[in-house]
């Protein structure tokens, strides 16, 4: 699927009226006061706002790690805020990818074995080494299978995070701050294979980020101020498209 930008493409999320509050000293505080979109698939769209805005927040409830307080997650047709845990629980395996801000890698595990966890679920060994491999490849990082996050540098750790992401082939993936930890020469190779990653694998991808090189090159951006989109529109465009996304062509 390429990005289409005509609107025809189907509906990879749709946020309907998301709140999130949180008991914090017996009182409950708004993190999320009604968030609502609609993001196509193959889209490339940045999640920007103040620290403490509720950017991971979001991040967590569109990979249904979390739950709203009210509202409606609708993920590739399938309304994830209405599912019970066992069925929620294939969904967030099989169709979601979420790379998290602090990796969140496994030490005692190998670069493979890292990748390797999300089919440890339902396949056999031969064919979660062969898919770990493969994802390893994808981001680059073939000739380093065996070593541990600590022998990794930032970059290298982050596309193992990014590996383990894809290796179940989500539709939708999800990254917290991806470039937050990275130089800036590393951030644009992330972003190089964000890019590929969504021409090659056809994946919708929302991105946190307060790194304003991200949101330039993403499709479009979704500014979250106060729990509340920016501009509340169903397609909220805060900073229009600048650059059309000729089929095929990666920018
Ligand atoms: N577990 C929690 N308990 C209480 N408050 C929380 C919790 N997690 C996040 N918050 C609050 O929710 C708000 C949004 O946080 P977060 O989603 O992490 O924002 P961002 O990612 O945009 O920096 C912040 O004010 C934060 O303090
Ligand atoms: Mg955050």
């Amino acid at each position: 699927m390429q990005p289409n930008h005509n609107g025809t493409n189907p509906l990879a999320v749709e946020a309907i009226n998301v709140t999130r509050s949180l008991p914090v000293a017996g009182e409950e505080i708004a993190i999320l006061n009604g968030i609502s979109f609609k993001i196509r698939q193959g889209e490339f769209v940045a999640l920007t706002g103040p620290s403490g805005s509720g950017k991971s927040t979001l991040l967590g409830i569109l990979a249904g790690i979390d739950s709203p307080s009210s509202g409606r997650i609708i993920v590739a047709g399938t309304d994830i805020t209405r599912l019970p845990e066992r069925a929620l629980a294939r969904i967030r395996n099989e169709k979601i990818g979420i790379v998290f801000q602090s990796f969140n890698l496994i030490a005692t595990l190998t670069a493979q074995e890292n990748v390797e966890v999300p089919l440890y679920v339902s396949r056999e060994p031969g064919y979660a080494r062969a898919r770990a491999r493969e994802a390893l490849e994808t981001v680059g990082l073939g000739d380093r299978l065996y070593h541990r996050p600590h022998q990794l540098s930032g970059g290298q750790q982050q596309r193992v995070a990014i590996a383990r992401a894809i290796v179940t082939q989500p539709t939708l993936l999800l990254a917290d701050e991806p470039t937050g930890n990275l130089d800036s020469k590393t951030g644009v190779q992330m972003l190089d294979l964000f890019n590929r990653l969504r021409a090659e694998l056809g994946v919708t991808l929302i991105v946190a980020t307060h790194d304003p090189a991200v949101a330039e090159r993403a499709d479009r951006v979704l500014h979250i101020v106060d729990g509340q989109l920016a501009q509340p529109t169903a397609e909220a465009v805060v900073f229009p498209v600048r650059r059309p996304v000729v089929a095929g062509v990666v920018r």
